[in-house]
Formats: C-alpha cells, structure tokens, sequence
C-alpha cells in the first residue's frame, strides 16, 4: 500500500538522494494533476530529481503514472506489426516524413504522435503544414482512421494522451528542469506508451544541434530510453546519432519537405537515406519483419504511400510547396576542406529567419530557412558560396548572416570522417 507521508518528505527524500516507497510517486504525479500538489512544490522535487537522479523502479513508476493520466490509442485488430520511432530533434531532421510512409509501404503500421518546433530545432508538424491543406490535428477516430486505411499517420498527439507530460514539460521549461536523462526518458516513452506501439525505435542525436550536446549523455539517454520502453513490453532499440552538422541539406519546413521528397523518389542526400534505410531495417528487426527498404524508396512505392498519407489528411501532394527568394549567401573565406558545419548555428539562423518558434502559440513560416550546399570534409574553393539563406522578398538577413558566420571552418586538410550512426543501444 502507498505511504500517505506528506509532499514535502517526498520532496526533502528526493533532496537527499533516498529512494520513494512504491507509490509515493504515482500519487505526487496523481495529486499534482488534481491540483492537491502546489507547482512549487512539482517544481522542486523535479529539480531534486535533476540532481539525484531515479532508479529504474521510480522512472518506471513515473512513467506509468504519466502514460496512465490520459487515453490510449486503441490499434489492435490490424494486419501487421505497430511500429515507431522518436527521434531527439536535430537540425535538418525529416527522417520522419521518409520513414514513416516507408515502414507502412513495408507492411508496418505507423501511428505517429509528432510535435511543433520549439527552439532552434524544427518540428515534423510545422514541416507537413507546408503541405497545403494538411491537417494535422485530427480526432482519436480520424487518426486510427487514416492508420487503417493508409497504413500511417502524422499527427499532433490529442491533449487526452499522457496529460500528465503537457503539465510537467510547462512546467519543467519554465524551471530550468528539462534537462535530466529521467525526466527526458518519462516525458518521451509516456507518450509512446500512449500511442500504443509495438515496435519503437528512438534515435538520440548528439551535437551542436542536439539536446544532448555530448556522446556520453546521449549514450545514457538511448540505454535508459530503450530499457524503460522494454519494461513496457515494447521491443525496443535506439541509435546515437551525429547532429554536428545538419542532416541532409535543408534547413526549414517547405525546403526539407522537398528534400524529404527527393529521397522519397529514390534521390535525395546521401547521409539522409543512409540514416533513414538504418532505422527502417532496425524496425525490420524489431518487428520481425523481412524487406527491402531501399527498394520501397527506388520503385516509388514510399511515395505512393506519402501521397496517400498526405491526402488521407486533407493535404494536396501534388500542389506546388511554398517557396521563398534567396536573400543571401555565405562564401568560404578560402579554399581548403570544410571542416565544420555547425548545426546549432545553421539551426539559429534558420529559426531567424523564421522557421521556427520561440513561444508555442508564434506561427512559423514555411519558406524560411538554409541550404547547405557543401557538408562536412568537402574540399572547396575560396568564394564557393557554401549556405544560402531562404526568405520573403524583401526580408533583412542580417541576424541570420550574423549566426551563420561562426557556422562554417575550413581547414587545410579533410577531418577524419564521421558515420551518422555513432552507436546502438538495445531494450531488456
Ligand atoms: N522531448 C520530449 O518529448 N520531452 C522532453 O523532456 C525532451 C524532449
């Protein structure tokens, strides 16, 4: 039975580095949704958390408690395997709007509960909406709906699915608690327990670009990600990937939706299908599944189930993508090897021009961003002009010229080359 001792042990506990009773978790994470447990009071035992960390027993309980708060995506009855994957967030990330369609042109169902652009970092979301006519926020039924029929969805996670993650995320961003490797992992796996899933991959990014700036950071969080996905009777896995440098060449919302296209037609950079046939035989795996993804990418047949996809959801695919005017270029300031292509830099100054957000109510616009035009160890020559910055006719480019600057090195030899997938972590 749960202690009834009273929050502010719970709390001075958590301070001291002791572990709760089984229980005393649920009811502070029950307590504080039912408005018997002061923000503040929420507030300081994550913060205790920051510091002492979780055992695997707690983070499972916190978890359940949050994955329990809300609904549940109802997807049994369907022919095949559930899968899915999260990624971190990086600069240049549109795996999502590639594998998704791919995984359910394979035979897997993908139910994907995405989310907005917050920071420097874009959002699936905001990316589709560039689409014209795609919706994104659709009932419970239209989402199992569209799963059903097309085999995959991208939509915005209802706000009855893991309440309890909405309230402590607020809360964590005003608290300067986001980052913890527990609350992180909670936060994450609680709404994919909602989502109901099978098969789950997650890919942590590391660098620059990333939340998790370092390897050995982000190596914790894809373990303890991975592990309490699996203590959820998931099968789950989850890669470390490089995000020292944008993935793919586009930077924005409509400008990666068209380069999302080109490796949806079998074309499209080399690192961005590389990491996308990776995931996609990772779920393979995971599912049980035997099948060819690159050839889904080749004959079309991903891009028939995009467009499907994006007209199950209210969206033209054929219909022209915004586009904007070049408002600058950057050059390289002498001829030798790119050494570094910094993507936080890349990300800042795309989220300048505004691709991205920095309230969750600001709109985004989907012309906005940056093309890389050369990547990481390429030799160039003085005044190749390496990144151009995409906007409104008109728009000042300033700030964002400003941020590129220190995005870009050339050295006077190639750096050593560096894989997109750095490591992998498996489930229990
Ligand atoms: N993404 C989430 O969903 N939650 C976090 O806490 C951090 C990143």
């Amino acid at each position: 039975m749960a202690s009834t001792r009273a929050t502010v042990e719970l709390i001075a506990d958590k301070r001291r580095g002791r572990v709760l009773a089984p229980g005393e978790i649920r009811r502070l994470v029950d307590g504080y949704l039912q408005g018997q447990i002061a923000e503040a009071q929420m507030a300081s035992w994550l913060m205790a958390v920051c510091w002492r960390g979780l055992t695997a027993a707690e983070l499972q309980e916190l978890t359940a408690a949050m994955a329990e708060s809300g609904g549940r995506l109802e997807l049994s009855g369907l022919s095949g395997p559930t899968v899915d994957k999260h990624s971190t967030g990086g600069v240049g990330d549109k795996v999502s709007l590639v594998l998704v369609p791919l995984m359910a042109s394979l035979g897997c169902f993908v139910p994907q509960l995405s989310g907005r652009a917050l920071g420097t970092t874009g959002g699936t979301l905001d990316k589709l909406e560039s689409i014209p006519g795609f919706r994104c926020e659709l009932s419970s039924s239209e989402i199992l709906r569209v799963v059903r029929e097309v085999g995959c969805v991208i939509a915005a996670a209802s706000p009855e699915l893991a309440p309890a993650d909405r309230r402590l995320y607020a809360l964590r961003d005003s608290t300067a608690t986001v980052q913890s490797i527990p609350l992180i992992a909670s936060s994450i796996v609680s709404k994919k327990v909602a989502e109901g899933v099978q098969c789950l991959l997650f890919d942590v990014k590391v660098g620059s670009g990333a939340l998790m700036p370092d390897i050995s950071g982000a190596r914790r969080l894809a373990v303890t990600l991975a592990e309490l996905a699996s203590g959820f009777q998931i099968r789950a896995a989850a890669m470390v990937t490089a995000m020292d440098q944008p993935l793919g060449r586009a930077v924005g919302n409509a400008l990666e939706v068209t380069e999302a296209l080109d490796v949806l037609s079998g074309g499209g950079p080399p690192d961005l299908r590389a990491l996308v046939l990776e995931e996609a035989r990772e779920l393979l795996l995971l599912s049980g599944h035997t099948a060819d993804p690159s050839e889904a990418l080749d004959s079309g047949a991903a891009r028939e189930r995009f467009n499907a996809m994006v007209r199950a959801q209210g969206g033209a695919p054929e219909a022209p993508l915004p586009l904007g005017v070049r408002l600058a270029t950057l050059d390289a300031p002498r001829s030798g090897f790119l050494s570094r292509l910094d993507a936080g830099a890349i990300g800042l100054a795309a989220w300048r021009l505004g691709s991205g957000r920095s309230a969750p109510s600001e709109p985004v616009d989907p012309v906005a961003g940056v093309m890389c035009l050369a990547k990481q160890g390429a030799a160039v020559e003085r005044r190749q002009p390496l990144l151009e910055l995409w906007g409104r006719p008109g728009q000042d480019p300033g700030s964002a010229l400003l941020a590129l600057k220190r995005a870009v090195r050339v050295g006077s030899s190639p750096p050593p080359p560096r894989p997109v997938v750095l490591e992998h972590a498996a489930g229990d």
